[in-house]
């Protein structure tokens, strides 16, 4: 059966991928500019633009109506990581904004938000496809499934095409030829 948390799980490998090419980035001091702001374009649009809303605006909602609530609880943890990755990008904007003001030493504080980020994300993703969406799965009918992958497919051609899944992936594809042998 196709479902809504499989599609979710798909974003996953991506996401997960561009973690990855994070911490290759800060492993092999990489200085390129044009490169972390790819990445930070990457997470806004793609990671937190695309994926975050088809868990926050419908999945999270969806579970709320089966009672877990979005205040404690698994659901509760997920929208907590959530806010915390969007901290470490910030923070990652902020060092590329000093670095173009000519301070080299915020490279450090680049590298500590690429990381930050890539922990947390990767560590988040293996609660969710392995803890989270087998509960939803236990939870949801297959109608339910199909509705949420419908709603997805609303959200997705929402997207500015240029940060679209597709179009993500390719952009990852890109970084990956750089960082990852
Ligand atoms: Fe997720």
């Amino acid at each position: 059966m196709n479902t809504a948390t499989q599609n979710l799980e798909n974003d996953h490998v991506h996401i997960l991928r561009l973690t990855d090419i994070m911490l290759a980035m800060v492993e092999q001091k990489c200085s390129e500019t044009d490169h972390f702001e790819l990445v930070v374009n990457l997470i806004r649009n793609f990671a937190d633009g695309l994926h975050h809303a088809k868990e926050e605006e419908l999945l999270f909602p969806l579970l709320g109506e089966k009672g877990f609530s979005p205040e404690h609880g698994p659901v509760a943890v997920m929208l907590m990581e959530h806010v915390q990755g969007r901290n470490f990008v910030k923070g990652v904007i902020d060092g590329i904004v000093e670095l173009k003001n000519g301070k080299s030493e915020a490279i450090h504080l680049v590298y500590e938000n690429l990381t930050g980020y890539a922990n947390l994300l990767q560590n988040h993703i293996s609660k969710e496809n392995n803890i989270l969406f087998r509960m939803a799965d236990q939870m949801f009918s297959a109608d339910e499934q199909q509705t949420l992958i419908d709603q997805f497919a609303v959200v997705e051609s929402e997207a500015d095409p240029e940060y679209n899944t597709k179009n993500s992936i390719a952009k990852i594809d890109f970084l990956a030829s750089v960082y990852i042998q």
